[in-house]
């Protein structure tokens, strides 16, 4: 018989996170992780879930890619007319999570969304293979569509006219930028005794840092 869901669990043991040992600005903290994530060789590592609300605060969440970090924030892209892109239009705050299985660790960022600026989505578009820039005008993400078939024909028609051409980023695909106010890391430990470091922007812009109960 199978294992009841109910009886899947973990017992995490890999390592404990102690304040005099995390840095004090978080984005050096998700710097580290990040990079131990890549050099452990998870699968896409850079996977994140990307969670968005309505106004009226119904919310919604699905995967990304996470393309770039900095002291400015977490750039993910996207089709800025999809059912996210016209949530952050409406109300411009994200949750991001990662989730290293391998690791034991979870990242969760809250912060104020914005578009960056065009030039940083062009740059990004022409690094993009020629079948993903294709893909940006294929799909008008989050519609409905008759048929895959439509998608295809699409497609092909696209690949005919910039069969010798450069593709352009279609002005309405570009890149989003979280810009965190609160980033907090998560080791699992054992029994469930987790250990839990908060960061926090304060009112006058420096990180505070907190220990969370598990
Ligand atoms: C691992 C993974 C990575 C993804 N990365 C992206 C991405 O970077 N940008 C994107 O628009 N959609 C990405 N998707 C697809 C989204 O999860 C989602 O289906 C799509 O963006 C439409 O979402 P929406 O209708 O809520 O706007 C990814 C899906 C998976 C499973």
């Amino acid at each position: 018989m199978d294992r009841s869901v109910a009886d899947l669990r973990q017992n995490y043991t890999k390592a404990g996170l102690v304040r005099a040992e995390i840095a004090a600005d978080p984005l050096a903290q998700f710097e580290t992780w990040f990079n131990q994530a890549v050099e452990a060789q998870l699968p896409e590592p850079n996977a994140m879930t990307l969670a968005t609300a309505t106004p009226e605060g119904q919310p919604s969440a699905r995967m990304v890619l996470l393309k770039g970090f900095d002291a400015r924030g977490f750039v993910f892209y996207t089709n800025y007319n999809s059912h996210k892109g016209h949530q952050l239009e409406a109300n411009p705050q994200a949750a991001l999570v990662f989730w290293w299985e391998a690791l034991e660790r979870q990242v969760r960022i809250e912060g104020k969304v914005t578009p960056i600026d065009p030039t940083e989505s062009d740059a990004y578009f022409a690094s993009r293979p020629h079948g993903s820039q294709l893909g940006a005008w294929a799909s008008p993400q989050s519609q409905e569509v008759d048929s895959r078939a439509v998608l295809e024909q699409n497609l092909q028609e696209l690949e005919d006219k910039y069969r010798d051409r450069e593709v352009p980023r279609p002005p309405h695909w570009g890149g989003f930028r979280v810009i965190p106010d609160r980033i907090e890391f998560w080791q699992g430990r054992p029994n469930r005794l987790h250990d839990r470091f908060n960061y926090c922007r304060d009112n006058a812009g420096n990180w505070q840092i907190e220990r969370l109960a598990p």
